[in-house]
């Protein structure tokens, strides 16, 4: 199959995007109009989910998941996948509403989802990717955040928190995906080392993620909480699970 005949849909997860939902469809509808699009919404208070049904009432590749309450970014895109998986698509790519990710930046995800690849991340963190307009303490926690992702899981993945990602339909049906916890921004390495532990190929690609200029970040202090202890709590059971096929082998061999 190839890139351009894959189904490919774009899930934008949103929670009070009014100002920003607008400019990012538009730019990716001009950028990607092969690709459709999902927007998920928790029932924003301020009517973004009101408008994207209105927008998918006049855009037959603009459809929209109306969820019944805010649960988290997790839940959201678990939603949006057994939608998308259950409708035949090809390749789920996951999108930020806020415009940090950029429409431009989807073809090269796409191109670097070859035969043989199971995640295409859009990476701030290796050499090309960047980050424009963040306060220090942003960069610090993702920076930290990865660096404790990688000591505790192995991951050899820079961005493993990153929220632009490339999924073929295939990899998703392969995991284990009502066994997905995680509520806050921590699914996202959730799913990136359910992928590596499955011996998954993972290919980044440079992206700049460039800071919204509407509206507000909903990370907040849990968010933070729950990717530590998941993290920290996943690590440890890799490394029981580890001594314990090590003991075992020893055990035999005796
Ligand atoms: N439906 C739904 N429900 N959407 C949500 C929820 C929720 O509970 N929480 C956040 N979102 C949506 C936002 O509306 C936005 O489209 C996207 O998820 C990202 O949320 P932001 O609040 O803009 O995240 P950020 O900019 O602070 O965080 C970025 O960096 C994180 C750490 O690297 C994102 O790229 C995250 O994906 C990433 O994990
Ligand atoms: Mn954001």
């Amino acid at each position: 199959m190839t890139a351009s005949a894959a189904r490919v849909v774009v899930v934008i997860p949103t929670y009070n995007e009014r100002t920003s939902l607008p400019v990012t469809l538009s730019h990716l509808r001009q950028r990607v109009p092969g690709a459709d699009v999902l927007v998920v919404d928790d029932a924003s208070p301020d009517g973004t989910g009101a408008w994207a049904g209105a927008v998918a009432e006049q855009d037959p590749q603009v459809h929209v998941l109306h969820r019944a309450g805010k649960e988290g970014l997790g839940p959201a895109y678990l939603a949006g996948f057994a939608w998308a998986l259950e409708r035949g698509y090809d390749v789920l790519v996951e999108m930020d509403a806020d415009g940090s990710h950029r429409a431009e930046d989807l073809p090269a995800l796409l191109t670097a989802l070859t035969s043989g690849v199971d995640l295409v991340i859009g990476s701030r963190w290796i050499p090309g990717g960047a980050v424009q307009n963040w306060p220090a303490h942003r960069r610090w926690l993702s920076r930290s955040a990865n660096r404790y992702a990688k000591a505790a899981l192995g991951l050899g993945v820079r961005d493993a928190t990153a929220g632009f990602r490339a999924y073929p339909a295939d990899t998703l049906r392969g995991l284990d995906l009502a066994g997905v916890a995680s509520q806050g921004y921590c699914f996202q390495i959730d799913l990136t080392w359910r992928v590596h532990r499955g011996g998954g190929l993972i290919v980044e690609v440079p992206i700049t993620f460039v800071e919204r200029e509407q509206g507000t970040s909903k990370m907040d202090r849990s968010i933070v909480v729950e990717a530590l202890w998941r993290v920290t709590a996943w690590g440890v059971q890799a490394r029981i699970t580890g001594l314990r096929a090590w003991a075992q082998a020893l055990w035999r061999r005796n």
